[in-house]
């Protein structure tokens, strides 16, 4: 007699949730939210994941399990916890995930963002530690950050004292995002894709449409990126991104070659990719690891800078006594005769301390970018196994009320009070990681947000709308791996130095 199928089948059954079980259990893993089959706690998550996981962990404590679909997150909130997963166990914990887009985008990690931890990875940072991000090059290429933080200052200036704005408010970002745009463009590529008169040229709005379009694809967050056995139910449109990595390599090999063809007749700029191309035999660089890193730096160093200048505003429009304490700081160092320059920083602590202090409350990217464990590791006595994803909310960390008195406070003066790294020595503030992968591009970050901001405030006095209170100024972020403001900001800006000071210090780099 033939066996029937139903005992065969539930036998079956019962060895696969078997063997799921025991691959749930045999670890000890960090407590967390009950997941779902199949979905894990995806369909719980809040869109504005940072503060539901430190909501999350409110009730499961600073280390805890989330799962994405069928893939373990770890996330973890404390301090103490942070210093296990950058410092003790970093070489375990320096890998990335790569989303499906992720992938295609950085021709599975060739670049350095995506890039796994190993030779490759040891090869590319040296030549962002050494090469690009030295102090060196970053002093050759303060002419071009100050060059387009005055352009700044001088586009305010012609919009608030138009007849018709004088008084008014304007959207702070829109005056933000050109100094990020153009300053990148031309650290990376050697280009102002814009006019003076703010006219974008054919390859500027070339280049916009493909960061726009990287966007879109990169924002795509499906069940299938978590539950490898779903994929073939939502296929990816491969064609769409090989369209749009060869619309993105070829407006990068046109510009390779200008450079190339410029540097033969009058010497190498300092700009990236004439770094890059000079140094491709030495470091062995191959063509997609020098485009992927220069696109790197677009995506990691754009909108990180602009998020930061913009949430430090609406603390100052906030807190006016702040305000008016950088300002008097500005006059007494700098006066009403002259422009501040990156030279003065040094001279202007408390300007710094209002960086940190910014940066303490709004992180630009509140979960860093995720880690991947390459081995099995304990972390909080927990065992995190190999191939799971570490995130550390930076964000939760630097509100902790038991490491920061008054922790919600906007108050600079606690960087003064004590000298607190904010590059990934001191485990309570986190903004830049710490670590392995810690930001490359942290100091230069630094120095631009603190000259937007120093400009901002010495060229102008800053209000809020009239009959809008401190207290209706809307605090909440976007979703998405960084937090832009919900609502941009809007502010009036009055001038407060002479009108021969408000003029763009153009040089030509
Ligand atoms: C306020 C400005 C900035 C902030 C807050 C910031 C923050 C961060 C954070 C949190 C990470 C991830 C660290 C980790 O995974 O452990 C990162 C990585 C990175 N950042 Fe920044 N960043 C800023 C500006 C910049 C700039 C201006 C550049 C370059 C022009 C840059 C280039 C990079 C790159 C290439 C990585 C990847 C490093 C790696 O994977 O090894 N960043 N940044």
């Amino acid at each position: 007699m033939d066996p029937s199928p139903l005992p065969i089948a539930l036998a079956a059954l019962a060895v696969v949730i078997s063997v799921l079980l025991y691959l749930r259990f045999r670890h000890r893993l960090p407590p967390g939210p009950r997941p779902w089959p199949v979905v894990g706690n995806l369909y719980d998550i809040k869109p504005v994941r940072f503060r539901c996981f430190a909501e999350w962990a409110q009730t499961y404590g600073p280390i805890m399990s989330v799962w994405f679909g069928t893939t373990l997150n770890v996330v973890v909130s404390s301090s103490e916890l942070a210093k296990e997963v950058l410092k003790e166990h970093d070489p375990q914990l320096a890998d990335r995930p790569r989303s499906r887009s992720a992938a295609r985008f950085s021709r599975d990690g060739k670049d350095l963002i995506w890039a796994d931890y190993g030779p490759h990875y040891v090869k590319v940072r040296k030549v962002c530690n050494l090469e690009l991000f030295s102090p060196r090059r970053l002093e050759a290429l303060r002419p071009v950050r100050e060059d387009e933080v005055t352009a700044m200052v001088e586009s305010i200036f012609r919009d608030c004292t138009r007849i018709d704005k004088v008084g008014k408010s304007s959207v702070v970002r829109d005056h933000l995002a050109p100094v990020a745009f153009n300053n990148i463009t031309r650290l990376a590529f050697g280009k102002r894709f814009v006019s003076s008169e703010g006219l974008t040229d054919e390859q500027g709005k070339e280049f916009k449409a493909i960061v726009a379009n990287g966007l879109k694809f990169g924002a795509s967050l499906s069940l299938a990126e978590f539950v490898w056995w779903l994929r073939w139910m939502f296929p990816i449109d491969e064609d769409a991104y090989s369209k749009h990595n060869a619309r993105r390599d070829r407006l990068t090999k046109i510009i390779m070659e200008e450079h190339t063809r410029a540097r033969n007749k009058s010497g190498a700029k300092q700009h990236f990719v004439d770094a890059l191309l000079t140094l491709k035999d030495q470091y062995d660089l191959s063509e997609d690891t020098i485009i992927g890193l220069l696109w790197d730096m677009i995506t990691a160093g754009m909108d990180t800078t602009v998020i930061t200048v913009e949430w430090a505003m609406a603390e100052l429009v906030r807190n006016p006594k702040v305000q008016e304490k950088v300002q008097e700081e500005l006059d007494r160092v700098i006066g009403y005769e002259r422009i501040m320059s990156e030279a003065d920083f040094q001279n202007l602590p408390y300007l710094q301390c209002v960086v940190k202090e910014s940066l303490r409350l709004h992180p630009p990217t509140p979960l860093m970018l995720p880690h991947k464990a390459t081995a099995n590791v304990k972390i909080g006595g927990y065992d995190i196994p190999k191939g799971s994803n570490v995130h550390v909310n930076v964000w939760a960390i630097a509100r902790d009320p038991q490491i920061w008195k008054n922790p919600l406070e906007y108050r600079p003066e606690r960087f003064a009070e004590e000298n607190i790294d904010i590059k990934g020595n001191d485990f309570r503030v986190l903004p830049f990681g710490a670590g392995r992968r810690v930001c490359p591009g942290a100091q230069l970050g630094i120095n631009l947000v603190a000259s937007m901001l120093g400009h901002l405030l010495h060229h102008f006095k800053w209000t809020l709308p009239d009959g809008v209170k401190p207290e209706d100024v809307d605090m909440s972020e976007n979703p998405g791996m960084v937090t832009f403001m919900h609502t941009p900001l809007q502010a009036i800006a009055t001038p407060r130095l002479p009108t021969h000071l408000y003029k763009r210090v153009p040089v030509d780099m």
